[in-house]
């Protein structure tokens, strides 16, 4: 089966078609990192109008590069949600569009199933599945007793990971995207300023805007005193309380749920290298369970995922009509 996949959820513009959920025949990605550089983050509405201009062009060049004419492509999926609304419907009207002009079945696609199936391209899952979801506006934890079913064990309350980082890095005078400046400065410090920890109710759930303010006060409270500190400590203080917070409901999950075989990660924050030296370590404590950090263009939102789960959702049978709309915050189901 030949699925063409188009994502469109945040500041990337992609367009895939996948066979059999393992052979990429093509793959765009038009990222808009430099378009939103100037306001240190995504831009929803610029974000919106850039997906236009884009996304024509996308489909044309993985059409090109596959080889293939519409006629050859067996069904169209596409991102129905969750992510910024307007730039949901650019992908979600192209998708329609391409359906239903070349009459292919049309397949909405939840994004963090996105996520976590593109470990297929590198790796075949085994269920139950824990996966972590880690980008600039997720932070989750789903539990996956099989191929189809999803449960939400824990997120964030507020800030996604990502959403901190950026953050950070912004009052530390860093620019964006945030998340690699940060994980490069905080190599060279060590953790030693002590930022409030995140507090939650929930027993796998996560907070980070309380320490992103704390980073804020910090900073604040050091230049009223006229102190001086090392930015790269600060860096490396903030990653590892974020990623402690991460990694703490990590271990209570595998712990509570010794049936998991499989650990996974998706999202933009999964190319932080602390974050995949934390993934390491957990192996030796856990060594009945498969560890999988897959590389970074299957992390970051691409569209060969979204065809990849386009073709798992077909096969349990969903579709979508002329009716399919863009769902800013689908739950996954
Ligand atoms: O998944 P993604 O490409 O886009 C969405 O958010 O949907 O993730 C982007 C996020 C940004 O917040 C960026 O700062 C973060 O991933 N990021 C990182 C690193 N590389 C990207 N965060 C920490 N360390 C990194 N090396």
């Amino acid at each position: 089966m030949i699925v063409l996949g188009i994502e469109s959820s945040c500041d990337e513009t992609a367009v895939a078609i996948v066979k059999d959920k393992k052979d990429v025949l093509s793959s765009i990605v038009a990222t808009q990192i430099d378009a939103h550089k100037e306001f240190g983050g995504v831009v929803p509405e610029v974000a919106s109008r850039i997906h236009v201009e884009n996304i024509s062009i996308c489909i044309e060049k993985a059409l090109q590069e596959a080889g293939l004419t519409m006629a050859e492509i067996d069904a169209v999926a596409v991102t129905k949600g969750p992510g910024l609304i307007g730039c949901l419907h650019v992908g979600v009207q192209a998708a329609k569009t391409l359906a239903f002009a070349y009459h292919k079945p049309l397949v909405p696609v939840h994004h963090l199933a996105g996520h976590i199936y593109a470990n297929e391209l590198v790796v075949d899952l085994k269920y139950p599945v824990l996966a972590l979801i880690v980008s600039g506006g997720n932070s989750e934890l789903v539990y996956m007793k099989d191929e189809h079913s999803f449960e939400i064990l824990g997120e964030t309350q507020d800030d996604a990971i990502g959403e901190a980082y950026d953050k950070v890095a912004r009052v530390l005078g860093l620019g964006y995207p945030g998340g690699p400046k940060i994980d490069k400065l905080a190599k060279e410090g060590k953790p030693v300023y002590t930022l409030p920890q995140p507090k939650t109710e929930g027993r796998y759930d996560f907070s980070f805007s309380g320490l992103k303010s704390g980073v804020l006060q910090f900073v604040k409270r050091m230049e009223r005193n006229g102190q001086t500190f090392e930015m790269a400590d600060l860096a490396a203080s903030f990653q590892e309380t974020a990623l402690n917070e991460i990694f703490s409901r990590v271990e209570r999950v595998l712990d509570d749920y010794p049936e998991i075989r499989h650990f996974v990660v998706g999202g933009g924050v999964s190319a932080n290298s602390r974050l995949r030296e934390k993934v390491e370590a957990l192996q030796d404590k856990y060594p009945a369970v498969e560890f999988t950090v897959p590389p970074m263009y299957c992390c970051t939102d691409n569209a060969s995922m979204i065809a990849i789960a386009g073709q798992i959702a077909y096969e349990a049978g969903r579709r979508a009509d002329a009716g399919l709309t863009a769902d800013c915050s689908w739950e996954i189901e």
